[in-house]
């Protein structure tokens, strides 16, 4: 009796064992593991000072995942990067800002990862990158979600053009042509400010274009940091 229960349980161990022969599990920090290497140059202008919470990275994200599974802090000018030890095979690699739980806020490069196999190094090259807070705000939100009315062809809605070269001078310090005694972008002050009751709040259900839904709140929360920090040009 006794021994068979043994048998029986040694057996278990065996067939469990055999299961994950052959797989190795290397710790991210140890850079002499199994998984690949990966290299990002460029030219990467303007401050990465988002505030608490706001980092710029180089960071590896498997296949349909928000939040990166390695990531490393990227400094601004023109030095290298490096990642050691990645195991993700199939995803992306980015130059790109992260909140606190390392998930994306916004993607600045990206990179496919097809089937990488281990041991490679590989090379991720961004080019010149203007990495600005308002910078991010202009080319990677307004551009994408406010120019169809802001600006763009024809006109822009509330007297409020948002292209790149005119929208900080549009926001910040110039009072609002919606809502009486607030500003557009009053610095340091993101609940005085139409541009954070727009992307942040429901405050906009009652003007005549809701903006509510507009933006993820990892991207409206950046834009609250970055009037709450003096809104920089
Ligand atoms: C479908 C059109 C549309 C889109 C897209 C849109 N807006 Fe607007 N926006 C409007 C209209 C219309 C108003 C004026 C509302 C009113 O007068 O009641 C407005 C007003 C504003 C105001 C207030 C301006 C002031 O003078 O106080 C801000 C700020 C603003 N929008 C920011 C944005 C941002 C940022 C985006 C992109 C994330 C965006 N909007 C996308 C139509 C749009």
């Amino acid at each position: 009796m006794r021994t068979s229960k043994y048998i029986a349980l040694l057996l278990g161990c065996a067939l469990l064992g055999g299961c994950d022969e052959g797989k190795i599990y290397p710790s991210e920090s140890d850079g002499t593991g199994a998984g690949y290497n990966v290299v990002m140059t460029g030219d990467l202008k303007g401050s990465a000072e988002y505030g608490s919470g706001y980092s710029l990275v180089l960071a590896v994200f498997e296949e349909g995942d928000d939040f990166a599974e390695i990531s490393k802090g990227v400094e601004v000018g023109s030095g290298e990067t490096e990642l050691s030890n990645v195991t993700v095979t199939q995803g992306t690699v980015e130059l790109c800002v992260v909140n606190t739980l390392r998930k994306r806020v916004l993607t600045l490069a990206t990179m496919q990862v097809n089937d990488q196999a281990g041991g490679e190094t590989l090379r991720f090259d961004v080019g010149d990158v203007d990495v600005s807070a308002f910078g991010i705000i202009a080319d990677r939100i307004f551009a994408t979600t406010c120019l169809q009315c802001h600006g763009g062809t024809s006109h822009a809605a509330a007297g409020l053009d948002l292209n790149r070269e005119k929208a900080w001078a549009m926001l910040v310090n110039v009072p609002s042509n919606v809502v009486e005694g607030m500003m557009r972008v009053a610095p340091d002050e993101p609940r005085r400010s139409t541009l954070w009751e727009a992307v942040a709040t429901d405050a906009s259900a009652g003007w005549s274009f809701n903006h509510s839904n507009l933006l993820p709140s990892e991207q409206s929360g950046f834009i609250e940091k970055w009037i709450e920090k003096g809104a920089e040009k």
